[in-house]
């Protein structure tokens, strides 16, 4: 195999898609399909815009992309996995030390394809959840850097379509055909994991969704890339080359928010909300209401803290840890024990847990202690501008929905609390009706190059060795 793209096929790819006649015509039966879901839930309104996009022509981790204006239906979505490795192992759980599988073992199969539909799901449902962004996108830059996203997001719904037509026969198929069914926040039919039912309303929830939730997808990507079950450890290994990309605009985004801000603060001499609304940006207090909103809602993803399936997926050799061969350990875990959080005698207490049943819990304070870096970066915004207030995480015990936390109240600071308290906290604690509002007001679409919206700073970079004034986006 070479790591070039095939781009004279109908479906781009670098998997030999051409010699294996039965599944190229399934996966073309399948394209049609997936365009006609682009045009009714992908980015709205926007199918004769000329989008500066970057497109993969290599898997070789260094120069992987062209960048050019491209009309995103038109965008070449296909099929790109990274490089095999010789003689590739599994590294951990029961099958340590065996061949990695190039085929799907039978005894695993309806949990393999579980997990890939899982992650699959997510991938058209974040580009749902972001339709309407566009409109009132706060520059041409921003507004480039959503359609990457969803075009990337969309590619990664490839990725997973392609492991389920090709490994698991008719209902993979069918499961392919279910990805484009379900939608976001739909009662009916909702996405599979809450986080992607939430509303992304605006540009502020936007980039926390990004530094967050995607950063979600990176660790469970990662925790893929681990697999015994070699196809999905390619496939998986090349999204997070695309990843990478989207937690920068969410991290880069929300500090030029707070740059804004700081900027209007110090110009005013005030860190009073009202008047800094007036003046047509997000004060502090309020940009820390959504950040509590989206980390605890992502992770939640994680799934419960204890969790047999995690377990089950462990030993079985289908989804590793991050950075599994960076452990110091046995890579079986049979003998370890992990903390866990529950609530006891009106305090949150750590549990010890065996550790292949608390793997959830081990994935998500890997993300947290990840998650802490970006917000430092936040913070040094402030400190620069010579202002006191700080972002901080809120406890991972706060507002839970999923595992042994989710029936118990639990403050910001991890107090147990009682149902009153809460309710008299909630507004201060989590995004209300008045912030969204606030916010949704001050969006508005601007589309002049070099231009920005009030309430955010200019990038300090532009895409790809272009000027912030470029024209990344030409409307038709
Ligand atoms: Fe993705
Ligand atoms: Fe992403």
């Amino acid at each position: 195999m070479t790591t070039s793209i095939n781009y004279n096929e109908k479906i781009p790819n670098n998997v030999n898609l051409s010699e294996d006649r039965a599944l190229r015509r399934a996966l073309e039966h399948w394209q049609p399909n997936y365009l006609n879901w682009w045009q009714e839930m992908g980015p709205d309104g926007t199918g004769n815009y000329d989008v500066y996009l970057r497109t993969a022509i290599s898997v070789d981790p260094k120069g992987w992309a062209n960048y050019d204006y491209v009309k995103m239906p038109s965008y070449r979505w296909g099929i790109f996995l990274s490089p095999p490795e010789q003689d590739r192992k599994i590294h951990f759980g029961d099958h340590k030390g065996e061949d990695a599988w190039q085929t799907v073992p039978g005894e695993h199969r309806a949990n393999l394809r579980r997990i890939i539909v899982t992650q699959g799901d997510t991938e058209p449902a974040s580009v749902e959840q972001q339709r309407h962004l566009g409109h009132t996108a706060p520059s041409l830059y921003d507004l480039r850097n959503i359609f990457q996203i969803n075009v990337e997001e969309g590619r990664h719904l490839w990725a997973m379509v392609y492991l389920l037509h090709k490994y698991f026969g008719r209902d993979g198929r069918e499961e392919g055909e279910a990805l484009l069914e379900r939608r976001s926040g739909e009662e009916d039919n909702p996405r599979i994991l809450q986080a992607f039912n939430e509303r992304t309303p605006d540009w502020l929830a936007f980039f926390m969704f990004t530094y967050f939730t995607d950063r979600d997808g990176k660790f469970q990507l990662c925790a893929l890339a681990e697999s015994g079950f070699d196809p999905l450890s390619r496939t998986t290994r090349f999204m997070l080359t695309e990843e990478a990309h989207h937690m920068f605009i969410g991290e880069s985004g929300v500090s030029r928010i707070l740059q804004r801000t700081c900027q209007v603060m110090n110009e005013l001499k005030t860190d009073d909300p009202h008047t800094l609304r007036e003046n047509g940006v997000i004060d502090l207090d309020t940009v820390q209401r959504y950040l509590n909103f989206h980390y605890s809602v992502t992770i939640d993803l994680f799934g419960a803290d204890e969790s047999s399936n995690a377990a089950i997926f462990y030993s079985s050799g289908l989804k590793g840890r991050f950075e599994e061969s960076k452990q110091d350990d046995d890579h079986r875990l049979r003998e370890d024990w992990y903390g866990v959080l529950e609530v006891r005698d009106g305090k949150l207490v750590e549990r010890q847990v065996p550790k292949l049943n608390a793997l959830n819990e081990v994935l998500r304070d890997k993300f947290i202690t990840d998650s802490i870096r970006g917000v430092k970066r936040w913070n040094r915004v402030m400190e620069k501008a010579g202002i006191p207030f700080r972002l901080v995480l809120p406890h991972k015990a706060f507002n839970r929905k999923i595992g042994s936390l989710a029936g118990v109240r639990i403050s910001p600071t991890g107090q147990v609390i009682t149902e009153s308290t809460w309710n008299a906290e909630i507004d201060s604690w989590l995004p209300s009706v008045s912030d969204r509002a606030f916010v949704a007001n001050l969006m508005g679409r601007v589309a002049e190059p070099g231009q920005f919206a009030n309430w955010i700073a200019p990038p300090a970079f532009g895409v790809n060795g272009q000027p912030a004034d470029f024209q990344y986006v030409r409307f038709d």
